[in-house]
């Protein structure tokens, strides 16, 4: 029997609780999951992609066919190079289902790889990345909405004032 990947792709600046429940249902549902960081060349985010390599592998660490890697390019190619069935990625709203389709028909147009839309759980449908990282800079608890690691940076961030760049978040993620 072959195995069956999906790719889940996202900027994950940084990776929040919604982000891992959506990773941990594809991989009950997959044979592998490959967790892609897209790297936007000419925008600097909020964190640097090593970091949230970092903070993803330390969150997805109990699921075993879960990788993270980082991506620069189109998503279509990363997902030729792993022979990926699908692309899998949460939406909580309407707004998300809008941004994601028009992605979802390109992706599909140019190598046929299909996506999978997975409904956020109802507690996740208010927690982007940018509102967490906002939050945690204006001194918010957002203990509770982000991975313990990644916490552990906001608050870093928090206490430095960072800059708040979104690397390429029409979602708010
Ligand atoms: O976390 P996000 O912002 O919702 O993720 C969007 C992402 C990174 C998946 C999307 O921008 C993407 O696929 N970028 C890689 C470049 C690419 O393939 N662009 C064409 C998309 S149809």
């Amino acid at each position: 029997m072959s195995t069956r990947t999906a790719v889940c792709p996202g900027s994950f600046d940084p990776p929040t609780l919604g982000h891992v429940d959506i990773i941990g249902r594809t991989a009950a549902l997959f044979d592998q999951v490959v967790v892609a960081v897209l790297v936007n060349e000419s925008k600097t985010g909020r964190f640097p992609v090593p970091d949230r390599l970092a903070m993803l592998r330390d969150a997805v660490a109990a699921y075993p066919n879960v990788t993270v890697e980082s991506f620069s390019g189109l998503l279509v190619d990363l997902c030729r190079a792993h022979d990926a069935a699908a692309i899998v990625k949460g939406v909580r709203g309407p707004a998300d289902v809008e941004y994601e389709l028009a992605m979802a028909h390109m992706n599909r147009h140019l190598t046929g790889v299909e996506t999978l839309l997975v409904p956020a759980r109802p507690e996740w449908t208010f927690v982007s990345s940018g509102l967490v990282t906002e939050v945690a800079r204006l001194g918010g608890d957002v203990s509770g909405l982000v991975p313990s690691e990644v916490q552990a940076r906001l608050d870093d961030v928090s206490a430095v004032a960072a800059t708040d760049s979104p690397e390429q978040s029409d979602s708010g993620d």
